[in-house]
């Protein structure tokens, strides 16, 4: 088999300093097919910014950049591509490349900005014969891994309580909501209730995000979810927290610089840090290990930990939540609609 030929659209500023005005992810997902040569080769780039293209080009040896992303989808006949782009291009580019004929997508995060899109973007690729994943890495980050380990080795009994707490719903949201789903077997949740706070305009990568949730849910296998953004986020104290019948494990512990990983178990009176072989919550080696993982399921044809079937839990939790604020109530799930309460909230005039 010859290597996979892999595109890339939105290259990103990688001289820029990073934050949610950019953070050139493309460059982490090239870095990372580079490190599997000897099955991928990253043919061509797309961005609407030349300069962006072309610094992204002459890193990685990209031999063919193109400004118009539907362009590089028709002439290169491509088996992988990565989308690069904010959030509200997700959805399209997504559909594009897979009635284009790719074999895979790995896309970033979050989904997309309504539920329907994010519906959409996983229905149009099951049903073309697309892998489509979403760049939740910390799925495979030590502090995540060892923590279900220790979860599932009945350390703290049975879960009970999966919470989330920092700083928004969504961009953020996505990765430690869609962790939940990790500690919990990929399990849907079947209600939401939410109540949000929005005073200002809070954008990151060009959507809007609210500024406080106070949020609970219940999954279907009866284990309960939590979450605090903003200024409540203390409440939980952790990125992520598992309350189990016989102890308590948390990730990212807020009040100590985001330790990686702790946990107390019933007849402990101190917290016991554990090692996490001096991986972070963000790293290193995250990036490279999802896009092994996209690559090798491919190959394989098994199901990747990052598959859309995955992101969808976390993602429709989120939805969710705006949809119940607007609702002033419990949002039974599947969630019945499809657009973004909190932005047709910010547009109707009714928040913020
Ligand atoms: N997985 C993670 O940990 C993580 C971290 C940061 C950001 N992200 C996500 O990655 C995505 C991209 O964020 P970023 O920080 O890399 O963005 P960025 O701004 O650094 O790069 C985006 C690039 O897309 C280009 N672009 C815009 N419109 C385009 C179009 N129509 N066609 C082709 N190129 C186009 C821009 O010119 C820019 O070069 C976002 O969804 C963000 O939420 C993920």
């Amino acid at each position: 088999m010859g290597k996979y030929r892999v595109g890339v659209i939105g290259c990103g500023d990688n001289t820029k300093k990073k934050g949610p005005m950019g953070y050139a992810m493309a460059w982490a997902h090239a870095e990372a097919y580079e490190k599997l040569s000897e099955q991928c080769e990253i043919v061509a780039c797309a961005d609407i910014v030349e300069k962006n293209a072309r610094a992204f080009a002459d890193r990685f040896g990209v031999k063919n950049i193109y400004s118009d992303y539907k362009k590089m989808l028709a002439e290169e006949n491509l088996d992988i591509v990565s989308i690069c782009v904010w959030m509200a291009l997700h959805a399209q580019m997504t559909i594009d490349a897979a009635e284009a004929g790719v074999k895979a997508i790995h896309c970033e995060k979050p989904m997309a900005t309504t539920w329907g899109d994010a519906k959409r973007m996983a229905q149009v690729c099951n049903e073309l014969g697309v892998q489509l994943t979403f760049n939740h890495q910390r799925r495979f980050g030590a502090p995540f891994v060892i923590a279900k380990e220790m979860l599932k080795a009945g350390e703290i009994g049975e879960a009970q309580i999966l919470q989330y707490g920092c700083g928004n719903l969504f961009d953020t949201g996505t990765h430690f909501i869609d962790m939940l789903s990790f500690f919990n077997d990929e399990t849907p949740a079947k209600w939401v209730i939410a109540q949000i706070d929005y005073r200002k305009p809070n954008l990151v990568f060009g959507a809007d995000h609210e500024g406080q949730v106070w949020a609970a849910w219940e999954y279907e296998n009866g284990v309960m979810g939590m979450a605090a953004s903003g200024p409540g986020s203390p409440i939980i104290g952790a990125m992520d927290r598992i309350v189990g019948t016989k102890g308590v494990i948390e990730v990212g512990v807020s009040s100590m610089n985001k330790l990686p990983l702790r946990i107390k178990r019933d007849g402990q009176t101190e917290w016991e840090v554990i090692d996490t072989k001096g991986e972070s919550i963000h790293g290193p080696g995250f990036i490279d290990r999802a896009v092994a993982d996209i690559v090798d399921a491919l190959t394989t044809g098994r199901e990747s930990q990052l598959c859309a079937r995955r992101a969808l839990i976390a993602t429709e939790i989120i939805f969710a939540c705006w949809e119940s604020s607007r609702r002033r109530g419990r949002v039974d799930l599947p969630l019945d609609v499809d657009g973004n309460a909190l932005d047709e909230m910010i547009k109707a005039g009714q928040i913020g």
